[in-house]
């Protein structure tokens, strides 16, 4: 390559607030030490960990049990989410200081956690502490829902993964109102569609579907409105992928930055943009704390073509093999130590901190969290009623 046109910028280290680890329960398929060794390589220093796992994080034996496979196996930051179920919303209340946030299933994926009834979806939504994120998977016309909900309880609510026209359209029209709602786009729905299934075969099963171009570039026309990206990294084996029935989910811990730099070089998205929807939105929807002496290198001018497998993930296989990406990252520094350098993870499983420990969060209402990406006033405040949980 051409040396003398290299241009390599620092960004602040990314944080990819939807990421299912599979430690406890799959550790075939990835684990704490793989799984961060794949975020580094992304240019990723912090994760939110998705409580679809089993045990799945619905309650303290089982946040306890994940938190000490994290410190022990983690070479990144992290926080933990934990899981609504139909009868914890009484207990959990008192854990959410000590989570990344509370995550609600409201459709049919790759979980056991998926809630039916919308009157367990309210009483999560008054009890979970009003600051504090909750987090859904919604899909179609269950977002509809989900923010009626939200409303309901008169608090923040956040949508993974929007995927559709129909659902970026609702979110646009819901924050013009003033509504407290955040919501992520993972690189799949902005990179693949619905016409890739035809090399993909059955392995481009995920949740939410691949959507039809006319969806993907409602996502690009709205990127105004996104809050934040996430990669949803989703890890099944090759294996398992390649079977009948397989599993939904990708992984794409370690393709993110690559294929949403490219789009900056081909000035489809802002670098100010994608520094926004990586580090400082998901910070401040999520109340995470600022990781010191924490950055990253990217190479704008390398150009590489993403291998069936990328190296660090159990998944050994990308939905985007063989596409040429512009742009990779160089150096990740983590806290003042080297983590990564040109394809080498340095820091071993345990380097990892578990921010909601180090930092734990205030169980009393701190700011309501306004939309961070769009101007429109909040016409409405939070709840007087909602009941605060004890500090733990
Ligand atoms: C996720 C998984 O495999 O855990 N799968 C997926 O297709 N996205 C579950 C989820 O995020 O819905
Ligand atoms: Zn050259
Ligand atoms: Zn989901
Ligand atoms: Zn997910």
């Amino acid at each position: 390559d051409c040396i003398s046109s290299r241009r390599i910028m620092k960004l602040p280290g990314l944080i990819d607030v939807h990421v299912h680890v599979r430690e406890p329960g799959a550790t075939h398929k990835e684990d704490w030490a793989s799984c961060s060794a794949a975020a580094l390589a992304g240019g990723v220093t912090l994760i939110c960990a998705m409580p679809n796992t089993q045990p799945p994080t619905t309650d303290l034996d089982a946040l306890t049990l994940t938190k000490e496979l994290a410190d022990r196996g983690s070479r990144c930051d992290f926080a933990v989410f934990l899981g609504a179920s139909s009868n914890n919303h009484t207990t959990l209340p008192e854990l959410a200081p000590r989570a990344a946030a509370l995550k609600m299933y409201l459709n049919e994926t790759f979980t056991t956690l998926r809630l039916h009834d919308t009157t367990i979806w309210l009483k999560h939504l008054e009890s979970w502490p009003p600051h504090l994120p909750v987090c859904v998977h919604a899909e179609g016309q269950t977002t509809a829902a989900a923010l009626m909900m939200a409303h309901l309880a008169g608090r923040p609510i956040h949508v993974c993964h929007v995927a559709l026209r129909e659902e970026v359209l609702l979110i646009r029209s819901a924050k013009e109102k003033g509504m407290a709602v955040t919501c992520e786009v993972c690189p799949h729905h902005l990179f693949l569609t619905s016409d890739d299934l035809e090399h993909l075969g059955l392995k481009g099963e995920v949740r939410p579907r691949l959507a039809s171009p006319a969806d993907q570039q409602a996502l690009w026309d709205n990127l105004d409105i996104i809050d934040c990206f996430a990669t949803d990294h989703a890890p099944h084996t090759l294996e398992e992928k390649s079977g009948l029935q397989p599993p939904p989910g990708f992984p794409g811990l370690e393709t993110m930055l690559p294929l949403l730099l490219t789009a900056v070089t081909q000035g489809k998205l802002s670098m100010e943009d994608l520094v926004n929807k990586l580090h400082h939105n998901p910070r401040r929807i999520f109340h995470l704390p600022r990781q010191p002496r924490t950055y990253i290198e990217v190479d704008l001018d390398a150009q590489w073509t993403i291998p069936e497998s990328p190296p660090f993930s159990k998944a050994r296989w990308t939905p985007f093999a063989g596409r040429k990406v512009t742009g990779r990252v160089q150096r990740v520094v983590l806290r003042g130590e080297m983590a990564y350098v040109d394809g080498q993870v340095l820091v071993p499983p345990g380097f990892g901190e578990d921010v909601r420990e180090t930092q734990p969060l205030s169980p009393a209402p701190v700011q309501p969290v306004a939309p961070p990406t769009f101007a429109a006033p909040l016409q409405y405040s939070m709840a007087a009623n909602i009941t605060l949980p004890l500090p733990p």
